[in-house]
């Protein structure tokens, strides 16, 4: 049994923007089968606060950046949590990381600083009575954490996940002293990047292990093509750097027991959910699969190919519908293309009972990354005989069989992957996709495949319960 303070910006269902906050708040209770105890310390930003009912006061700071800062424990769906009320950091609205015009706080270096400060704080001197022998970041968001553990002097050991090396959480060098940091460390064995502060860098440099959320892209992060900058650092640090792919949750993704939709056993369940999710989205019923895609739409997930290729699917009678929100270019031109052509539907948003509804309706899910360190929506499709079409990247490249002649003629292939990574590639997939559709033997095999694979996270949570354990005994 290991105590483990988990540290995290996002934590599902209580605030999250993407995969980061479902496995922040899957985790804990798939290693508490194993026996490990887990307390996650996250931001107490008013939809948290409002969130948790009852609080008890386990530990306070006269000032913490800039202003008094309190610590609340509270039990949240079935999570042991620790929240960091500081009003002056995050008591606003608009979103974790952006304002409601969509720009980044600008002092987000001084609210995740805070957290990690907190986090190294309970490492020291315990919250309630209670003390972790290790502390687990998550992203550049908890970075800090170790150089605050090495500031207040204490050694419990430090686990950082990187679930997107994409962002690094880098500021000024002239903000050293108001992030409390430790100026005699701002080089390149801590926290120094070409001349800025950076979190992630401080992250990588003082954990003692680190991890990334897939094997892939734990390979792939050592290169440059893939290492943002950071491939020199992770090279330097491989032999602690390993791959524990991500799970998801099958209490709250799964088709027999889903409160968001037509509960099903067998694919054929699917039918009724399709019917009601073309309603929903306003399609008419066609002779193509019906493609799903619920994203962040940014540049990582390769939005922009999906609108370069998409003709190959639509001629062949295919569909889309889409939910997602983020670049405004991206969401005008998908609004644009929606509006022209009745085979596409979209919808801008954030919505997470629809995302289920799209899931379970959905002939296919479509994941067309650039680079992709797990990904979840590809996990939630095989659970739901939604056959996952991606990337050949990441976690997309572990997690889905494709549809090879040698894995059709094996009977195990669970989707259909694209490489290289381009429209054309992207274009050549949907006509498979297709051919498979038509297909209906093959197609309820792919299906009966897909839903039979093991994505929860029994056997990952193993990994990290082991990875701790070793840590905690030294
Ligand atoms: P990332 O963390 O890079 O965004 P993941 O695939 O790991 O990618 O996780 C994305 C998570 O966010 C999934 O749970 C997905 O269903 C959810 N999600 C993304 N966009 C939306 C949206 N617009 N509405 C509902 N859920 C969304
Ligand atoms: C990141 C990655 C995604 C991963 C998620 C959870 O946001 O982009 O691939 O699944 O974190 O680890």
């Amino acid at each position: 049994m290991t105590r483990i303070l988990s540290v995290a910006s996002e934590c599902a269902p209580l605030v999250k923007t993407g995969g980061l906050a479902d496995v922040v708040g899957a985790l804990p209770g798939a290693l508490a089968a194993l026996g490990d105890e887990v307390k996650t310390l996250i931001p107490g930003y008013p939809s948290v606060i409002a969130q948790a009912k009852s609080t008890k006061t386990v530990g306070s700071f006269e000032t913490l950046f800039g202003g008094p800062a309190k610590l609340l424990s509270a039990k949240v769906a079935g999570l042991d949590l620790l929240i960091l009320d500081v009003p002056h950091l995050f008591d606003r609205p608009g979103g974790p990381y952006i304002d409601a015009n969509g720009r980044d706080w600008v002092d987000n270096a001084e609210r995740f600083a805070a957290l990690s400060y907190a986090a190294a704080h309970v490492a020291r001197e315990g919250a309630g009575g209670w003390t972790p022998q290790i502390v687990h970041g998550h992203d550049w968001q908890a970075g800090f954490v170790p150089e605050y553990l090495h500031t207040l002097g204490c050694a419990v050991p430090f686990v950082f996940t990187v679930h997107n090396i994409a962002f690094h959480g880098n500021v000024d060098a002239a903000r050293l002293s108001t992030l409390r940091l430790d100026h005699t460390r701002f080089n390149s064995d801590h926290f120094e990047f070409w001349g800025q502060i950076s979190a992630l860098k401080a992250g990588l440099m003082g954990a003692a292990k680190i991890n990334t959320v897939s094997q892939t892209y734990a390979e792939e992060l050592k290169t440059e093509a893939f290492g943002m900058g950071m491939d020199g650092v992770l090279r330097a640090r491989s032999v602690d750097l390993t791959g524990i792919v991500n799970g998801i949750d099958t209490a709250v993704w799964g088709p027999t027991a889903d409160p968001a939709i037509k509960p099903y056993k067998t694919p054929r369940g699917k039918a009724a959910n399709k019917k009601a999710l073309l309603k929903e989205f306003g399609l008419k019923p066609s002779d193509g699969p019906l493609c799903v895609l619920v994203s962040r739409l940014t540049h990582q997930k390769g939005i922009d190919l999906l609108l370069d290729a998409l003709p190959a699917l639509l001629e062949r009678g295919g569909q889309l519908a889409l939910l997602g929100s983020g670049d405004p270019a991206l969401e005008v031109a998908l609004l644009e293309l929606a509006a022209s052509e009745p085979r596409v539907a979209v919808k801008i948003g954030y919505n997470e009972d629809l995302s289920h509804r799209m899931m379970a309706g959905g002939d296919a899910i479509l994941v067309p990354s650039r680079f992709e360190p797990c990904g979840l929506t590809q996990l939630y499709g095989l659970r739901y005989g939604t056959i996952p079409l991606v990337a050949l990247t990441g976690g997309l490249a572990d997690t889905v069989i494709n549809a090879s002649p040698a894995a059709l003629a094996r009977g195990v292939a669970t989707g259909v992957q694209f490489f290289p990574i381009d429209a054309n590639a992207l274009a050549n997939a949907f006509a498979r996709l297709c051919d498979f559709y038509v297909q209906p033997k093959l197609w309820a095999k792919l299906q009966g495949n897909a839903m039979k694979q093991p994505v929860g996270w029994e056997t990952s949570a193993q990994a990290y319960h082991a990875l701790y354990a070793d840590l905690a005994t030294g």
